[in-house]
């Protein structure tokens, strides 16, 4: 108990830090004699397990200890003996040369709501967990991880040695959550993509591998065909050139079945051919995974942001570029018309890519939707942060950090980040 009153004291006069002089125009009695009361009342009444606040012990607030012990403060309280309040401490001095003002006549200072650390833990009205994170992987059939030019501290994993030990890495530190990208063999490639819903392929293999080690890891697949595709494209390529929409939800559908059997949880369309939510929906309850979630792509750019991406993956488009099905950068609206076609036909996540440019996007998509919302902060936001921490430019650490909030305070539920790891520790307190 007494260790409990302690620091309820050191909590109300010292942790917080508050400063006498916010409290001019104030009793100078009333915060020390309302903490004193709260002392009496939980040694006397209420002698059950409490909140505990851990005070700090680095303080130097202007608060003197009155040296009294906590038996020697209640019985001076019990006895009528309220104690004085501290004196108020000189005025701190100013530079010589700072102006003498008068009082500004304003009653709302922002201020006084930011200026110790623990009014501004008690006000923060955003916070960051590695609970949030999903953890892109690539993934590759050699045994050695191959380290991604533009994306330092990123590699291709070896799916049965590097995977599985990055997957615990990120477990140890709260990150449960994974999505799978596959680097598939120029051999493998062709114009339908098939290889993309073979029971054996590379993606259906690691997604058995992953949840024997970990059962309850949550495994987020991509489906798309560009991996699969010898012309790098999402969906089959028309002799026109023209991406062929319905064929390709057809093939899609297979590739989501075949990546549920294998035991994904939430499979992730993004591709942006129209109809696919609704389709593949169909198409996974037809067998059975009604319990499987869809992470719809939603509002999926066609941006300049994914290079690194595609380097990675070796799949940059052999012609042409995205833009008959990933959205215009230029547009705002056009998300909304891809929202409401996500929800009626059955989206359980909605996500928004890329992330940081396109935050505007992620609040449209969270003031218009009740369901979850997932950013992607992509490979281009990455390599952009790594690359200034590289060259000294911003501290890498901070930055991270600083994007992942704004990503969450623009409304997103999860970020999927290559980050995800790094920042899980960092938030942890473990130093890289
Ligand atoms: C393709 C896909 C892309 C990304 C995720 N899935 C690239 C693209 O659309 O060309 C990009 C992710 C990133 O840049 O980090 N279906």
């Amino acid at each position: 108990m007494a260790s409990t009153t302690t620091t309820i004291i050191n909590v109300a006069a010292s942790n917080v830090g508050l400063d006498c002089q916010s409290y001019v125009g104030l009793r100078p009695m009333l915060l020390p004699v309302r903490s004193f009361r709260s002392v009496r009342t939980s040694t006397r009444a209420n002698p059950a397990p409490r909140f505990v606040v851990r005070a700090s012990e680095t303080h130097s607030g202007p608060f003197k200890k009155l040296g009294l012990s906590d038996a020697e403060c209640e019985a001076a309280v019990v006895a009528g003996n309220v104690p004085e309040a501290p004196p108020v401490p000189p005025k701190p001095a100013a530079p010589a040369g700072t102006p003498v003002v008068p009082t500004l006549p304003i009653n709302r200072r922002p201020r006084r709501n930011r200026r110790s650390p623990a009014l501004r833990a008690a006000f923060q009205e955003t916070t960051l967990s590695p609970a949030n994170f999903v953890y892109p992987l690539f993934i590759h059939e050699g045994e050695e991880d191959a380290p991604i030019g533009a994306m330092p501290g990123c590699y291709r994993l070896g799916w049965r040695h590097g995977l599985v030990q990055e997957v615990a890495k990120a477990r140890d530190v709260g990150v449960n959550s994974i999505v799978l990208f596959p680097k598939v063999p120029d051999g493998l490639k062709s114009p339908t993509g098939d290889e993309a819903y073979n029971d054996n392929g590379l993606v259906p293999r690691t997604i058995r591998l992953l949840k024997d080690k970990f059962p309850d890891l949550v495994i987020y697949t991509d489906v798309a065909l560009d991996p699969y595709s010898s012309d790098g494209h999402d969906g089959i390529v028309r002799e026109d050139g023209v991406i062929m929409n319905d064929e390709t939800v057809h093939q899609l559908c297979k590739q989501a079945v075949a990546q549920a059997r294998a035991g994904a949880d939430v499979v992730s369309p993004s591709d942006m051919m129209d109809g696919r939510v609704g389709a593949i929906r169909a198409a996974l309850d037809a067998e059975g995974f009604h319990h499987v979630s869809i992470m719809s792509y939603t509002a999926k750019y066609a941006s300049s942001f994914y290079g690194p991406f595609r380097e990675a993956l070796d799949s940059n488009p052999r012609f042409g570029d995205k833009k008959t099905y990933q959205m215009n950068p230029a547009n705002y609206r056009e998300a909304l018309v891809e929202t409401r076609e996500d929800e009626s036909e059955g989206a359980d996540i909605l996500l928004v890519k890329p992330g940081l440019p396109y935050l505007d996007i992620i609040r449209l998509l969270r003031d218009n939707s009740p369901l979850p919302i997932a950013a992607y902060q992509v490979s281009g936001e990455y390599a952009m942060i790594k690359a200034g921490g590289v060259l000294k430019m911003i501290d890498e650490e901070k930055v991270m950090l600083e994007s992942l909030l704004c990503l969450r305070r623009a409304g997103a539920d999860v970020i999927l980040t290559y980050f995800a790891l790094q920042a899980a520790k960092s938030l942890c307190g473990e130093r890289k």
